[in-house]
């Protein structure tokens, strides 16, 4: 059965068709992050760097950018892709084809990988904005990644918060209009209902705002 919240779960993803993510590292990662959430994805990039392990999953995956530019702590890493759009899949899988990625196609939402042997690191970056419901009901999705991770394993990543950070005149625009389109579900995310599902789920987290983002970390 298609509910509506499925509906919106499709809504979220549609967007990345294969000419919006050939346009999607210029204008999303470059333009956007830069000037209109104001969190230069270098940023992004570096939380990368310090979390990625030799044994991650990617959820979200997009166009594969920042696998494609991080440091992996070994040459030959176990790479796994998980996203509910084909296009996404596909763009990603051929960037990162020298991995030899594992590829599943899956709403985060209703993840299940039983007999996967479990991973080290998982990020979500830029995922969670996408995701219909409150950022309560969006953290099934790390109750989710923590039955995922190995003990010791970091969960990491970055979302668009719409409430409590100082979202300049553009930021709410592009959010209102982002919300209205079902592109993004974030109005109602703020950093307290972050930090909150992160403390549920992970002994030690982190989350740190820069612009409208927050980048956040989660250790099981
Ligand atoms: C904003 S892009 C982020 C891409 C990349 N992580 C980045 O930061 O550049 C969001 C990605 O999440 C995927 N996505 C959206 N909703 C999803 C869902 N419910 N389950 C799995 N993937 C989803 C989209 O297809 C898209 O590839």
């Amino acid at each position: 059965m298609v509910t509506e919240n499925m509906n919106d779960t499709k809504r979220g993803q549609a967007i990345y068709t294969k000419s919006f993510l050939a346009l999607y590292d210029l204008t999303v990662l470059g333009f956007f992050c830069s000037f209109i959430w104001r969190c230069p994805s270098h940023h992004i990039l570096e939380l990368y760097d310090q979390h990625v392990s030799k044994n991650h999953l990617d959820i979200g995956v997009g166009t594969g950018y920042f696998l494609d530019h991080c440091r992996f702590p070994v040459s030959n890493p176990r790479l796994a892709l998980m996203d509910l759009n084909p296009n996404s899949l596909m763009k990603s899988r051929e960037r990162l084809e020298r991995y030899n990625p594992e590829v599943y196609r899956m709403n985060v939402l209703e993840i299940e990988m039983a007999g996967i042997q479990h991973f080290d690191s998982v990020a979500l970056t830029n995922l969670l904005h996408c995701l219909p419901g409150t950022m309560k009901t969006k953290g099934i999705v790390f109750e989710k990644i923590r039955s995922l991770l190995n003990p010791g394993g970091v969960v990491f990543g970055s979302t668009i918060l719409g409430k409590g950070v100082d979202n300049n005149f553009l930021a709410k625009y592009f959010i209102n209009a982002n919300n209205t389109r079902g592109v993004m579900t974030n109005m109602q995310d703020d950093l307290d209902s972050l930090m909150n599902e992160l403390e549920q789920y992970f002994p030690e987290s982190s989350v740190k705002v820069i612009g409208s983002m927050a980048l956040f970390w989660g250790k099981k």
